[in-house]
């Protein structure tokens, strides 16, 4: 068994799209073992785009962040971090063939609807910075 951890950014947020994208991954077989809303920070959100930080795009991307209280949610299967990078599709939208999440919903490569974890240890350590592990369910 694998975690990952999927945000649904401000986009997602303001689309009103929260229940079809969760519909999207239990009818993909993950569990979901944790959820809450959340406003990122600034500091969070250096710590979690760290190696973004010196990039053109992050100080767009971390205002484009802050815009709304984002969902983050913790998944659970086997191969959880590939199953979910293949339903969300590719970073930029307009590239995300359609059936993706970013394919059907997203409008550009920094509003691409949401974030998944590109690892299993890197998905560790992003339920390390949302979660208590008494948040956890699995
Ligand atoms: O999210 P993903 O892992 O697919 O892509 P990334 O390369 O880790 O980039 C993180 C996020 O930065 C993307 O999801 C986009 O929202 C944003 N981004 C951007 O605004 N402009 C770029 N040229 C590349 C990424
Ligand atoms: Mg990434």
């Amino acid at each position: 068994m694998e975690r990952t951890v999927v945000l649904i950014k401000p986009d997602g947020m303001q689309k009103k799209i929260v229940g079809t994208i969760i519909d999207r991954f239990e009818r993909e077989g993950l569990q979901l073992i944790g959820l809450k809303l959340i406003n990122l920070t600034q500091e969070m959100l250096e710590t979690w785009y760290a190696h973004h930080k010196d990039k053109p795009f992050f100080k767009d991307l971390s205002e484009f962040m802050k815009k709304t209280p984002v969902v983050a949610m913790v998944l659970k299967s086997p191969n959880a971090v590939n199953r979910v990078r293949e339903v969300i599709g590719p970073t930029d939208s307009t590239k995300a063939p359609k059936g993706t999440i970013r394919g059907d919903h997203g409008d550009s490569i920094q509003m691409n609807v949401v974030h998944a974890s590109d690892a299993p240890e890197r998905a560790e350590f992003e339920i390390s910075l949302l979660f208590k592990s008494t948040e956890i369910f699995g």
